[in-house]
């Protein structure tokens, strides 16, 4: 287990009387994980490591002004899509306040924010990813402004991930672009089970441009919360050997990525998608969160790779919309195959043609 970097710092905290005032904003993309994050342990730490591909698409942006607190401590509005938010209000300002050691400077400030996501949020499209990840790297960023500290680009980027992680286990790995560990595993060094950890270099061409098209069966709000879905695993029978196996998959994964080895690449994130589902429905109490369109989807794959060799996989997040993963080079066959025999199975919001993307990006 990694030591845990020591963030703890009083030093950042405005003299009385020079509060600053100001405005920033950044986008950061959600992600999907390859190998899945499913079982936690306090706090916010993995019970096995998982990989992803941040997207380019799918993300949300965040604009936060900030003016000094009238009250001496935290203030804050949230807006989400123009609208006042009591529910996002309540967490960003619970979160904040939770890092109240890490950044004394949020106790002295009121925080304007505006925020607003690419696609539709709790679909199971990972919109905690992206909306704690950009949090994450607005509260950086302004230490950086406003403290002149993080100045190098690795620790800037590792402090975020560590901070999106207390915020949604997920959004620690959307600070980086591509593909992205997040939990300590043997076969890479520098991996950590507090931070995400980035990949790039290693991989193959084909997965660099590698395009995830999302069918929205069900855009809906989630039937079961992460939170409670992480909780289950602590009763499940299975998730021992789960947690075991995840650390195997990871290891081939890797491997298969490494060597442009699509078939192995299929074989492994479908079972661990399937194996996520799998393990819901194997709680205590159990849940069910595919539809009848997301197993239709899933046929229509696995009937279409047979029938033209083409390396076109799925994988799912938690929830019944269903990821299609396949190389930038088969584009046209996929939008084809798309209209001749996917889009009846779909919600009116669609799909969204994303790929995977280069990170979080400054705007303001
Ligand atoms: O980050 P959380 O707590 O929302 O958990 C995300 C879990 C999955 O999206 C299902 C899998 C993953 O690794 O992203």
């Amino acid at each position: 287990m990694n030591s845990e970097p020591d963030y703890h710092n009083t030093a950042l905290k405005f003299a009385d009387g020079d509060i600053p005032s100001g405005k920033m904003a950044w986008r950061s993309p959600s992600n999907i994980a390859l190998v899945k994050y499913w079982g936690k342990k306090p706090v916010q730490i993995p019970q096995n490591p998982s990989i992803s591909f941040t997207l380019s698409k799918s993300y949300s942006e965040t604009e936060v002004s900030y003016s000094p607190a009238v009250s001496g401590s935290l203030e804050m509005e949230f807006y989400f899509d123009g609208q006042r938010n009591s529910v996002f209000e309540e967490k960003t300002a619970n979160f904040f306040q939770s890092l109240s050691d890490v950044f004394p400077f949020v106790n002295q400030l009121k925080f304007i924010i505006r925020s607003q996501n690419t696609f539709p949020h709790s679909a199971g499209i990972a919109s905690s990813a992206s909306g704690m990840s950009v949090l994450a790297m607005i509260l950086c960023d302004m230490e950086r402004q406003l403290f002149s500290t993080l100045k190098n680009d690795v620790d800037f980027r590792r402090k975020a991930s560590f901070i999106a992680r207390l915020g949604s286990g997920s959004a620690s790995r959307s600070v980086y672009g591509g593909l992205v560990i997040w939990g300590e595993t043997e076969v890479v060094s520098g991996t950590s089970d507090l931070y995400g950890f980035p990949m790039n270099e290693e991989i193959h061409e084909i997965f660099t441009r590698y395009q995830d098209t999302i069918l929205l069966v069900d855009a809906g709000e989630k039937k079961v919360s992460s939170r409670v879905g992480h909780g289950l695993m602590n009763s499940n029978p299975y998730a021992g050997e789960r947690f075991k196996q995840a650390h195997e998959n990871l290891s081939e994964l890797l491997q298969a990525m490494r060597d442009g080895d699509t078939a192995t690449f299929i074989r492994i994130t479908e079972s661990e998608a399937l194996t996520l589902h799998a393990m819901m429905m194997t709680s205590q109490p159990y849940f069910l969160l595919m539809k009848p369109n997301t197993l239709q989807i899933i046929e229509r794959i696995f009937t279409f790779r047979e029938k033209t060799g083409l390396p076109v996989s799925f994988t799912l997040d938690a929830g019944p919309n269903v990821h299609m993963l396949y190389p930038a080079a088969i584009k046209a066959e996929v939008k084809q195959f798309i209209e001749d025999e996917l889009v009846s199975f779909l919600s009116p919001l669609g799909f969204i043609d994303d790929e995977v993307g280069k990170g979080p990006e400054k705007i303001l």
